[in-house]
């Protein structure tokens, strides 16, 4: 099991001026398929996170960000995988966000985060959202 891929994630918790958080729909045909993730993907060799999360989110959301200060890191054992899921805030960006890829968005007030499925490396991201010592 410690020979599975290490996959490195970079994702954003980005929150508007009134304090609500994006999520991205999974669309069909990848795994986790229908699950609300926080959004971003992978880093590629030689990219830092930042970096990474720039380019990701200008793919999939047609956003130019800016990339705030990091919320949290997970690290996620899958079947076939270890996942690390470095998130980062971000709440300052030009562009409207659209799903480029087809998935669907969601703004969402951090206390309705909870009721959004997930992939599991994704729900300690709520819980770090929702800590009272955090001001959104
Ligand atoms: O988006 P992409 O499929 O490239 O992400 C790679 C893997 O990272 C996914 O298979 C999924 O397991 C995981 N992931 C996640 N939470 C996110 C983004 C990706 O668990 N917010």
């Amino acid at each position: 099991m410690s020979d599975a891929p290490r996959v490195e994630v970079v994702a954003a918790a980005i929150t508007d001026a009134r304090g609500r958080v994006l999520l991205a729909r999974r669309t069909e045909g990848r795994d986790l398929a229908g699950l609300w993730e926080f959004p971003g993907g992978k880093r590629e060799p030689g990219e830092s996170s930042e970096q990474a999360l720039v380019r990701e989110l200008l793919e999939e959301l047609g956003i130019e960000v800016e990339v705030g200060p990091p919320l949290i890191a997970v690290a996620q054992q899958y079947p076939h995988k270890r996942l690390r899921l470095d998130v980062r805030r971000v709440m300052r960006w030009h562009g409207i966000p659209r799903g480029h890829e087809g998935q669907a968005l969601a703004w969402v007030p951090p206390d309705k985060l909870p009721g959004y499925a997930m992939p599991p490396a994704d729900r300690p991201v709520v819980a770090a959202l929702l800590q009272p010592d955090r001001c959104l």
